[in-house]
């Protein structure tokens, strides 16, 4: 914090980024956060501080294709119209110097205390999974939620349980009855994914209580934990790596998705059965926070780390890669996490078109489009602007490229009987809720040539609205 690395990654963050937020790039999201230039991965952060929701996220600004990240940092009063804050974290300490990881944020004592992972990887021949990897957890305050007064280093690796390999991250920190709680993904030397549980009284110094896991191996590494309480029901949401595909289950490379938590995570507890948070080709790393109103409210990045298709935006000209999903409210219904936009994303609907579909409809659908749909039959399928075709049939819901997928292909998903259907439609993705967000597919989507527009194959009613773009505003620390 305010040394020489500082002061140039502050002055170089600034040469990169544009000074207006252009939309001439046809790909730019409408109403979705994206980064100004560079490359965004996970929400970090999340929080309601002083009235303002926040939004922090991985940042690399030099690189589309990633790079050493920061956090960078939105914040809205409403969750519409955002403004571009400053990065809040840059990777200028020596325990943080290859990364300012991800980590989440405890608003205590009107303050911002920002936990993240510091990632440091010495130079030499090493695996950087069991040596040469330093995965430090660290603390920011920030007294005015746009800077921090203080950044310091709280745990490394050999304060870790001494079965871990060098991987353990992404702290996730609350306050209940009156302590302060932690969790944080590891591996195991044995290469076995799991939950490190810590306590602390004072949220600096930090004892390792429990460690949660699965009876029978569940990946090699655990990312990105969120442990809540959620309708009377404890949620352990995370995203496993190493879990190989099974039929219709874990498609994706990585997978992401939650096991509803019995007793106490303290101590005694079991978890119920996994269940996948999406079934698209584009989610990964939610995480959650509890607003000022007492919604539970998520946040995913909409992308895949190391995934075999791609983003055409990364290209040099345009410079940029990925965005998040849209804030989504977070319910325990009947055995089950549903997930629905926050009320507040229906202020940007424009233009209330409805319609009754028969045989084949054809539907003006704008490149920014809120789109309902209720069958009438438990077959049907519509072909999204030429280039995504979404069927329903013997049961089972599917997402298939024809073109614009950039190495997508299909993803699939039995669903037992489809009652409705939303699809959040921004330009370059497409967010599919089903069942009143039961079920969840995200998908990035690049249609080609002219034809633009929805067409229905089947009977029901159909709403659309055109969604009116965000305004991004830049606000310029001191
Ligand atoms: C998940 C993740 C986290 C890590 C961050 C680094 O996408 O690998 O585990 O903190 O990204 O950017």
């Amino acid at each position: 914090m305010n040394n020489a690395l500082f002061r140039d990654l502050k002055r170089l963050t600034a040469m990169v980024e544009p000074a207006e937020w252009m939309h001439s790039d046809g790909w730019r999201l409408g109403y979705h956060l994206m980064p100004p230039i560079g490359w965004l991965n996970d929400p970090n952060g999340l929080c309601q501080f002083r009235g303002e929701y926040h939004v922090f996220y991985q940042y690399a600004p030099f690189d589309p294709h990633g790079g050493v990240k920061f956090w960078g940092h939105y914040k809205s009063a409403d969750m519409i119209r955002w403004t571009q804050c400053p990065v809040m974290l840059y990777s200028d300490n020596t325990w943080d110097i290859h990364g300012v990881y991800s980590g989440s944020c405890l608003v205590d004592e009107d303050k911002m205390y920002l936990y993240y992972t510091g990632n440091v990887k010495h130079p030499g021949d090493y695996d950087y999974i069991t040596t040469g990897r330093g995965h430090n957890t660290a603390l920011a305050v920030s007294e005015d939620g746009m800077q921090p007064v203080s950044d310091q280093l709280l745990m490394e690796n050999k304060d870790y349980p001494a079965n871990l390999t060098c991987h353990v991250r992404d702290p996730k920190v609350w306050k209940q009855d009156g302590k302060y709680y932690m969790v944080q993904g590891a591996r195991t030397k044995e290469d076995i994914g799991e939950l490190l549980v810590f306590e602390s009284e004072d949220k600096v110094n930090w004892n390792h209580i429990n460690t949660i896991t699965t009876p029978e191996k569940f990946g090699y590494m655990w990312e990105c934990p969120d442990l809540y309480e959620v309708d009377g029901q404890w949620i352990l949401a995370f995203s496993p790596q190493g879990i190989e595909r099974d039929g219709m289950r874990f498609q994706n490379i990585y997978t992401c998705g939650y096991f509803p938590l019995y007793g106490d995570f303290r101590g005694e507890y079991t978890l119920g059965e996994f269940v996948e948070s999406d079934f698209g080709f584009d989610y990964y790393a939610p995480q959650s926070f509890l607003d000022e109103n007492g919604r539970r409210i998520c946040i995913g990045w909409m992308g895949m780390p190391d995934a075999d298709y791609t983003n055409p935006t990364a290209d040099a000209e345009l410079g940029w890669q990925h965005c998040l999903t849209v804030p989504c409210e977070v319910h325990y219904e009947n055995g089950i996490l549903t997930m629905n936009p926050v009320r507040e994303i229906a202020a940007l609907r424009a233009d209330e078109c409805e319609m009754q579909c028969s045989g084949v409809t054809a539907a003006a659908v704008n490149e920014m489009a809120d789109v309902l749909f209720e069958p009438c039959t438990q077959e049907w399928e519509m072909i999204l602007h030429d280039c995504l075709k979404i069927r329903y049939a013997d049961g089972i819901l599917s997402m298939t490229f024809l073109n614009g997928g950039y190495g997508r292909t299909e993803r699939v998903v039995p669903v037992e009987q489809l009652r409705n259907l939303r699809l959040l439609i921004d330009r370059s993705t497409v967010e599919l809720f089903a069942n009143d967000g039961a079920v969840c597919m995200r998908t990035r989507c690049y249609p080609e040539g002219s034809g633009r527009g929805l067409e229905i194959h089947g009977d029901g009613l159909l709403t659309t609205y055109r969604m009116q773009s965000i305004q991004i505003i830049k606000e310029d620390g001191k």
